[in-house]
């Protein structure tokens, strides 16, 4: 188990070089297996759940290497089809296997997902999915058994939830299907165009990402291809967040602004000026922060709900008071009472939050109850007076790389323990 013990109030000041996205990564591994050839992913980030996807990989038959933030794969020989339960456990989105699998070896076995820290995590939309395109799937308590005999073949999906991990799964699935696949109402977070950028780049032909149809003409085979993940944006938010929480200043570095439009207003809302550049975004907080006003969670490019935990710790010691309504996961609030427990005033009815914003937070032993909510622990640790240990069972280190040498080299005061 680590714990994070921090000394809080010191004001953080520098600048940091941002780290590649895990829910990028994610999928562009995945999709390597359709390649049957070796691919080089770059700025992928050093998480837990990269090297699970790895280690998947590898269960499959894929020769990968990992080293400064580069993985190698060679998927040749990677006629695996099976996920055994460990490692579909370890990551939740490893469903994310499923139509990869499917569509390069015709057949897959996998153990259902499960719930997770933010409440169910029902998968009906992948398998509905991946069934209208010709998938048998049987569900042997738990234990899907997938195959398509006669390879997959294209058709229409119309998502009644534009789910990110169902988009991801159909492209995967369909770009080396028979014929058209057409996505109707498809998530169109930014993490998608990798992967669809990284498979055209490997000869796919996937069109319309970022819209709500996204358009997939199967091709035959595909070839390897280098690629290079985008910035995570999540973890872009969280060092704003925590800087600002200090009366701080932070210039980001290697960032997408575009991707953070969702999130920028609101930084300015509290007070913060904002200076963007092209890949460098600069913040500079005043002493004590204004709340941010509602703040309504939604797909993209509506407000993230990975944002949500880290907003709502920087309103815990902002001006006045400020509303949050959850909209995507319904138990994504469980990270509050270890805010309160730090002095926040939070309380909750329903998916709606409201925090009245004190003028400090004082230091407690809190948990990371999930990763952003363990980031969220992290963000009120640095405002609050005196020593914050948070317990973690691994959730931080499954989304952020190096985050306690990072936030140590702008003037944290953070140290490490294993228990
Ligand atoms: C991805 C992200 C996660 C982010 C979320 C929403 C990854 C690895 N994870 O998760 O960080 O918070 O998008 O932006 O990229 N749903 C169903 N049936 C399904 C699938 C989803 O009902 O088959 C529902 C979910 O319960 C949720 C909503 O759809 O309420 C959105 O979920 P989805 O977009 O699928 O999230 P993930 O892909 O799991």
């Amino acid at each position: 188990m680590t714990e994070y013990i921090i000394n809080g109030k010191n004001r953080l000041s520098g600048k940091l070089k941002l780290q590649g996205s895990k829910n990028a990564s994610l999928p562009v591994l995945a999709a390597t297996l359709l390649t049957r050839s070796k691919c080089v992913i770059h700025n992928c980030p050093d998480l837990s759940d990269v090297r699970q996807s790895l280690n998947i990989l590898t269960a499959l038959g894929c020769d990968c290497t990992y080293e400064d933030n580069t993985a190698v794969i060679d998927s040749t020989n990677a006629f695996g089809t099976e996920i055994n339960e460990q490692l579909m456990c370890a990551m939740r989105s490893s469903i994310i296997f499923l139509g990869a699998i499917l569509s390069a070896n015709g057949k897959a076995t996998v153990s259902r997902p499960g719930g997770c820290e933010l409440g169910p995590r029902p998968i009906d939309l992948h398998l509905s999915s991946l069934r209208k395109m010709g998938a048998e799937i049987f569900d042997f308590y738990g234990k899907l058994e997938c195959s398509a005999k006669n390879g997959l073949i294209g058709c229409e999906i119309v998502l009644p939830i534009a789910s990110v991990g169902a988009t991801e799964n159909i492209i995967l699935a369909s770009v080396l299907a028979k014929g058209k696949t057409v996505i109707r109402n498809a998530a169109k977070e930014p993490e998608i165009s990798d992967l669809a950028d990284f498979l055209n780049s490997c000869g796919a032909n996937i069109k319309g990402v970022g819209g709500v149809t996204i358009t997939i003409h199967g091709v035959e085979r595909l070839h390897g291809a280098e690629f290079s993940v985008q910035p995570d944006r999540i973890v872009a938010s969280t060092y704003l967040c925590a800087t600002a929480v200090t009366g701080g200043e932070l210039t980001l570095c290697e960032v997408k602004p575009s991707h953070l439009m969702p999130v920028l207003p609101y930084y300015t809302a509290v007070g913060c000026k904002m200076k963007i550049g092209e890949s460098e975004i600069k913040l500079t907080a005043p002493n004590r922060l204004n709340s941010t006003g509602t703040i309504v969670t939604g797909e993209y490019p509506g407000f993230p709900t990975d944002a949500q935990p880290l907003f709502v710790a920087m309103s815990s010691v902002s001006k006045g008071a400020s509303v949050f309504e959850e909209k995507i996961f319904n138990s994504r609030y469980r990270y509050i009472d270890g805010l309160n427990k730090l002095g926040a005033d939070i309380s909750v009815h329903d998916s709606v939050a409201v925090v009245k914003g004190v003028p400090t937070l004082y230091g407690a032993n809190v948990e990371a109850t999930d990763l952003r909510g363990g980031a969220a622990m992290i963000i009120g640790g640095l405002c609050a007076k005196d020593r914050t240990k948070i317990i973690d069972m691994g959730h931080i280190a499954r989304g952020y790389e190096n985050i306690t040498e990072n936030l140590v080299s702008i003037g944290a005061e953070i140290k490490v323990q294993e228990t």
